[in-house]
């Protein structure tokens, strides 16, 4: 049975090579001020950089610009970014880049006019947003957080070793996002592969919980078996059309709020892995990949019938003349073969975690009560160390 919900998602989307040119019919719904923001520079190389400066001006834009969002952008640089939208009093937030900036755009949309540290208020007490909100515009150049179509906004505070998340309601969504396919086309290897587990971690935090029969479940085997097929074209071909442009659309719809409609949610994974990050700095999607089989192996017992579900609907697993447990066991190691195949990062100590980090980080997971096993401290660093192989 459904759980009872309510639904809606503001976010405008224009997908394709030609999505760009939509930017002109955007931006005069806005005053003249914007605040263009990215990251470290590869929007310059590709040159997206001029084309967005171009269409800006011929808009008759004054353009002021926040640079260098960092990937898992720090609380340091929202402060910076918070003063530069308030110096300039501008009307809206352009963001050109991947989760991290588009995710960091809205972080300063709400923050700029909170007369409390918005760290405090935000990302430690989870606060509402009662102050002006400066709205926010995507164009998108990396794909896999869903940022681009939901209230996400993930700030890294290195000080206190935290990574938190905060999800904002439909008031904070970009009001519009651009999706071009071809703009993803020069994301290097190791961060697309780390979007593509983003993408298939999204679904699957999701997908891991809850008894009933739920439409949702059916979409997400969907979801799952397209990101498979498109992801192995993609890391042999990274500039093929269709799977890149699959790849996109999977990934806002994995995480743009509709899928958990209706069911419960675990969210482990993102939990351990956010403060994996926090520890380590390292790639959103390969602080998952690095986790998940020892998690999912964990958990298998308490959801075994979804893990047989997941096996059979997603794996094609054949279940003749198997145990639940073995057609379980099968689908999840045919998803760690996927996952070196795809050259996923599979131990935590590739991504710099050490021994005597091991508490500290399990210390900074929130614990969540939706999926098939309520962890403790100790099922924590189990799973931790249990990644360290
Ligand atoms: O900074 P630049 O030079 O642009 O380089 C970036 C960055 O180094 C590069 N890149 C992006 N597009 C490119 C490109 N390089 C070449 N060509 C392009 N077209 O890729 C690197 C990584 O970018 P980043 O934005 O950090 O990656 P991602 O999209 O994975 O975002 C990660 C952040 O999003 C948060 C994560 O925690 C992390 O902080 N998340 C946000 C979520 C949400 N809003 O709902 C949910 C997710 O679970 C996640 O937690
Ligand atoms: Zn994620």
């Amino acid at each position: 049975m459904l759980e009872n919900f309510s639904y809606s998602n503001p976010t405008k989307l224009y997908f394709g090579e030609d999505s760009l040119n939509y930017l002109n019919e955007e931006l005069p719904k806005y005053g003249k001020g914007v605040l263009l923001v990215y990251g470290g520079g590869s929007i310059k190389k590709s040159g997206l950089y001029d084309k967005i400066v171009k269409i800006l001006k011929s808009n008759g834009k004054e353009v002021f610009e926040d640079a260098g969002v960092m990937p898992n952008p720090t609380v340091e640089k929202l402060y910076e970014g918070c003063k530069r939208a308030k110096d300039n009093n501008v009307d809206l937030i352009l963001a050109v880049g991947g989760g991290s900036v588009c995710d960091y755009a809205k972080a300063v949309s709400v923050s700029t006019y909170c007369d409390e540290d918005p760290w405090e208020k935000y990302f430690l007490r989870m606060e509402d947003v009662d102050n002006k909100i400066i709205p926010v515009g995507c164009v998108l150049t990396m794909v896999g957080t869903g940022s681009e179509m939901n209230g996400g906004s993930v700030i890294t505070n290195h000080a206190a070793k935290l990574k938190i998340g905060h999800i904002f309601g439909d008031n904070v969504f970009p009001k519009f996002t651009i999706l071009n396919p071809v703009f993803t086309y020069t994301v290097p290897q190791y961060q697309m592969v780390a979007g593509f587990f983003d993408i298939m971690s999204h679904v699957l935090e999701q997908y891991f919980s809850g008894e009933d029969d739920n439409t949702s479940d059916y979409i997400m085997e969907g979801l799952l078996k397209s990101l498979i097929h498109s992801s192995k074209i993609a890391v042999k071909n990274p500039t093929d059309y269709e799977a890149r442009s699959n790849i996109m659309w999977t990934a806002t719809w994995s995480l743009n709020t509709l899928i958990d409609k209706g069911k419960s949610t675990d969210w482990m994974v993102h939990m351990i892995g956010q403060s994996i990050g926090a520890y380590t700095d390292a790639t959103h999607g390969m602080t998952l990949s690095a986790i998940s089989m020892a998690y999912y192996r964990f958990i298998m017992p308490y959801g075994l019938h979804k893990f047989k579900r997941y096996a059979i609907n997603v794996w094609n697993v054949n279940p003749e003349g198997k145990t639940d447990e073995q057609i379980a066991k099968e689908g999840l190691d045919q998803m760690e073969a996927y996952m070196k195949e795809i050259s996923l990062v599979m131990s935590i100590k590739d991504l710099g975690v050490t021994e005597d980090m091991i508490d500290g980080i399990a210390n900074g997971a929130f614990i969540l009560e939706g999926g098939y096993k309520v962890l403790n401290h100790d099922e924590i660093v189990n799973v931790l160390k249990n990644s360290m192989i």
